[in-house]
């Protein structure tokens, strides 16, 4: 079972996007294995985006990221790195398709709702960089035998 590591961004939280946010991966079929209302540090945002730090808008994005609460989670489910991306939407809202969060809920790049990893190594990466593993909880439901 793959799993993913799901952000909802300031501007979400702020938007009172949470609950519709987890309210999708969950009636898709994903199942959360945890999650945290949180404060993200300075030296803990430059780390996530390590990968674009000599990009013209690095600072803005770690600015933005440490602006207010997120909310971190971790999914499981099969194919969930990149079917979460289909349901994220393309960075840019504008660009992003109708009936995708960014299509639905985004406008501009820079407040695009949610972050989603973008491959099984970014993945792992980001889920040890936000969570413990005694944080995260494997289980099964009864609606799972009817998912896969
Ligand atoms: S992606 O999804 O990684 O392929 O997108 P990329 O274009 O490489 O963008 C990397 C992250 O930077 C965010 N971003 C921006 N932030 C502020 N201003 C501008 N102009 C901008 N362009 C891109 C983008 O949302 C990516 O962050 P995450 O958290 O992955 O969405």
């Amino acid at each position: 079972m793959e799993r993913t590591f799901l952000m909802v961004k300031p501007d979400g939280v702020s938007r009172q996007l949470i609950g519709e946010i987890v309210s999708r991966f969950e009636k898709k079929g994903f199942r959360l294995a945890g999650a945290k209302l949180m404060q993200i540090s300075d030296e803990l945002a430059k780390k996530h985006y390590a990968e674009h730090k000599e990009r013209p808008f690095f600072n803005d994005l770690v600015a933005f990221i440490t602006s207010g609460p997120v909310f971190a989670m971790v999914w499981e489910g099969e194919n969930i790195i990149a079917t979460a991306r289909q349901m994220m939407g393309k960075t840019n809202p504008a660009e992003a398709a109708p009936g995708t969060i960014r299509g639905d809920y985004g406008v501009i790049v820079s407040k695009n709702i949610i972050h989603g990893s973008d491959s099984p190594e970014s993945a792992k990466r980001e889920i040890s960089l936000f969570f413990r593993e005694d944080e995260l909880i494997s289980y099964s439901r009864p609606a799972d035998a009817s998912i896969y």
